[in-house]
């Protein structure tokens, strides 16, 4: 027989997620979306409002691995993300967290005001997100792959430190000149319950896992290099240490010129680019084989038509010579239509 569907290795070749990921190229790009499971999906709002607010439905681990498998279902994507949220470590660290309708997060008490000494770890916070990536993995069609993540310490950090969301980060970029040493020690936890968040996802099934440094792009050099380049590192060090053969996709976003000495100095096996990046640029900019993520502007989804037409050539003749993952820039947002992200697939594929 050539090949055996219960041979695990053989599964695993088949996934083009995972081949990219070693350095193969596919011709077409395997193509996932940074926040596929959510809100511009009629059936997520539907299961949703059933389940009251996100973090029961987050919880609720039947109906978080639906809603990972939600986009799959509708669009055939290549992988699927882990439905949960990168606030889940603060909330483990012992931070209160709720998510206030049309506001956002809300984590208490602040680091700003408050020191780690004042939180109450509650590690079996992160327990019931293994129970869904059991569920998922038990489902997912052997062609696509499961992603788990997790927030990069910087951008959980910003979180932390604000309570919130913050438009420049500027309580945390302050913090980590005024105060550097209380500010390590909270990177530092921070990496510590991550990796052991990121191994628990890897041990319930996760293939591949991806950091989400949201909030790179505020940092000047020195300071990037110190507080995203080095938490990362480590990071990725002690994955692949406990993990050895679990590739990591790193997304720096807004890091910009930045990016090559990330790609170089973290270990991640691939780079995901925001669509401020020209990808002509990177594709010269980054190593030759060295697999690529992105770059779809959400806004450019958003307008569909020969807009998503134009930018998808440009970006999948930019990588053709590289190992690349069509993905958007930043996560989808809620307000795309579905016949826009219909359009991408068929686009991508080569069917339109
Ligand atoms: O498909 C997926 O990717 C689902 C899993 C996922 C969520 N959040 C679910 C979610 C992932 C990968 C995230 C990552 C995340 N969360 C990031 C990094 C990526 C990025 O967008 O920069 C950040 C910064 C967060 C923090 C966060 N979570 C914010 C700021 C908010 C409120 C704003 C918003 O987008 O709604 C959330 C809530 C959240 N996380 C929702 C979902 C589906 C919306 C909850 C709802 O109202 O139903």
């Amino acid at each position: 027989m050539a090949r055996s569907p219960r041979n695990p290795e053989s599964a695993r070749a088949t996934k083009p997620l995972l081949a990219v990921l070693k350095g193969e190229r596919r011709d077409p790009p395997p193509l996932w979306l940074m926040r596929q499971a959510g809100r511009y999906l009629p059936e997520y709002r539907q299961l949703r409002s059933h389940k009251g607010s996100f973090l029961d439905l987050v919880y609720d681990s039947d109906a978080a691995a639906e809603v990972t498998l939600q986009p799959l279902e509708r669009f055939g994507f290549d992988a699927a993300i882990l439905f949960s949220d990168i606030l889940i470590v603060p909330f483990a660290i012992g931070q209160n967290l709720s998510f206030v309708a049309g506001e956002g997060p809300r984590l208490t008490p602040p680091l700003g005001s408050a020191g780690l000494d004042a939180l109450t770890p509650a590690l079996t916070r992160l327990e019931p997100v293994y129970e869904t990536v059991r569920k998922v993995k038990a489902r997912l069609s052997p062609s696509a792959a499961l992603i788990g993540f997790a927030g990069a310490p910087w951008t959980v950090a910003t979180y932390m430190i604000a309570g919130q969301g913050s438009r420049d980060q500027v309580e945390t970029r302050r913090l980590a000149y005024s105060d550097t040493e209380r500010f390590a020690a909270i990177v530092d936890r921070i990496e510590d319950v991550t990796f052991g968040y990121l191994s628990g996802q890897v041990e319930a099934g996760a293939e591949v896992i991806q950091l989400f440094d949201s909030w790179a792009g505020s940092l000047a050099p020195a300071q990037f290099e110190r507080w995203v380049i080095a938490p990362t590192a480590r990071l990725v060090g002690r994955l692949k240490a406990a993990h050895p053969g679990v590739p990591v996709i790193g997304f720096p976003k807004g890091a910009g010129g930045k990016v090559r000495a990330y790609a170089d100095e973290t270990g991640v096996d691939c780079v995901g680019v925001d669509e401020t990046v020209d990808p002509l640029w990177a594709n010269s900019e980054l190593p030759a084989g060295f697999p690529v993520q992105g770059n779809l502007d959400p806004l450019a989804l958003i307008a569909g038509g020969e807009q998503v037409r134009d930018a998808v050539r440009r970006i999948v003749d930019a990588f053709r010579d590289r190992p690349h993952i069509f993905n958007l820039g930043h996560g989808i947002l809620p307000d795309t239509p579905i016949e826009n992200v219909e359009q991408l697939v068929a686009l991508v594929k080569g069917k339109e």
